[in-house]
């Protein structure tokens, strides 16, 4: 049997309980293509009314097939296809209700369900990229957990998600016995990566109403147990994707990294309105990279400049929670699965970061009297 016959029928033993039947009968699956090297990718035409862990379930199924080395699963909603090219000849005049119709959106976006078992929620954002949203989320995780909250991390950047490496994690998540995800633990922290799900190089589903619902289920199957601070590490920028996933997860409080440097401070800027758009509070500004310590004199050289950190939090009214200095254990720590926090806590660094901790927790509370 060929690679291509082998794949058709595992999906075919994949079932779609919508509809009843398997995902091949429900002509959910386009374009199989396989190279030598056992390498798949396929189209599954996902409707927002089917069950978003089938995306899991085809990928599963072709996995397990023998010389597969790659699975990629590109999902696409049915509904948002190319419409048909109109049929030549004089269009009739269209009753006013199915104008109506064919303007308005084709699939409304799903309400977000709420997920108290995550606690309380808390984006790590920022507008610029590689300023330390990681970095600080990885570490600031780290530090609540020390502080004896039970804290989950989701690696929300599936165009670069470096989390599990940040925490010196290289495996895949299992599945337990009633099929829920089993997070990956490190340093007291549960952690997971969209990375796992979500294939890259989808901009057009990352949008839509489909995505929101995949983070929405996919958050759903992981069993976190009881959480009490669930951090979520954002990719950079403040466009429609991060819009759409500060709605989905129901964040309930953000974070906005900056660097020192005017270019970083701006993008920032846009960051605290994008979360200012949606009500969402922000709990202050984190200044990264503020300074470096000489290591021969002790005293800070400004590699960034000084004072951008600062000066974006009194512009928007909000406070500068701390200031992070370069410390070349971070990038070293980060590269090698060992943050800071966990490994050095008495560095400098650590300390700013602990504090941090304990200004969030604060700030969280007040925002959790307040509602
Ligand atoms: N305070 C620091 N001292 C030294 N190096 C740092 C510090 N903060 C971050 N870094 C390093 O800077 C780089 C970028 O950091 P990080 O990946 O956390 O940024 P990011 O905002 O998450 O980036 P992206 O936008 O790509 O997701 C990494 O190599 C990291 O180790
Ligand atoms: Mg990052």
């Amino acid at each position: 049997m060929s690679l291509t016959q082998q794949i058709t029928t595992a999906l075919g033993r994949v079932r779609n309980a919508r509809l009843d039947t398997d995902v091949m009968s429900a002509e959910m699956v386009q374009d199989i293509a396989t190279t030598v090297d056992g390498k798949v990718q396929f189209t599954l035409l996902l409707d927002s009314r089917d069950d978003a862990t089938l995306v899991r379930d085809v990928r599963e199924a072709v996995v397990e097939l023998a010389g597969v080395t790659d699975v990629k699963v590109n999902v696409r909603d049915p509904r948002q296809q190319a419409p048909t090219p109109a049929r030549p000849g004089r269009a009739l005049p269209m009753a006013p209700e199915a104008k109506a119709a064919q303007q308005a959106p084709r699939v409304a976006a799903p309400t977000p369900v709420a997920l108290p078992n995550l606690g309380r929620i808390l984006a790590v954002s920022s507008g610029k990229g590689g300023v330390g949203k990681s970095t600080v989320s990885v570490n600031l995780a780290i530090a609540l957990a020390e502080l004896g909250y039970k804290v989950g991390l989701m690696d929300a950047d599936i165009y670069g998600p470096n989390i599990p490496l940040m925490m010196g994690l290289e495996q895949q998540p299992e599945v337990n016995k009633q099929a829920k995800i089993i997070p990956l633990e490190a340093y007291g922290v549960k952690l997971i990566s969209l990375g796992f799900l979500i294939e890259k190089d989808q901009p057009a589903i990352w949008r839509g109403p489909i995505v929101m619902k995949l983070i929405g289920q996919f958050l759903k199957d992981v069993d976190w147990g009881q959480l009490d601070y669930f951090i979520v590490d954002m990719p950079p920028g403040t466009g429609d994707a991060q819009l759409s996933l500060v709605q989905t997860t129901l964040v309930s409080a953000a974070l906005i990294i900056t660097t020192p440097q005017q270019v970083s401070t701006g993008d920032a800027l846009r960051g605290v309105k994008m979360f200012e758009r949606v009500a969402v509070p922000v709990l202050g500004i984190v200044e990264n990279m503020s300074w470096f310590e000489n290591p021969e004199t002790g005293k800070p050289i400004a590699m960034f400049g000084s004072g951008g950190g600062q000066r974006l939090a009194t512009q928007v009214g909000l406070e500068l929670l701390a200031q992070i200095p370069m410390d070349p254990r971070i990038a070293e720590g980060g590269d090698t699965g060992r943050p800071l926090v966990a490994v050095e806590p008495s560095a400098p660094a650590s300390k700013v970061i602990t504090a941090l901790a304990a200004r969030v927790v604060d700030g969280m509370n007040a925002i959790a009297a307040r509602s």
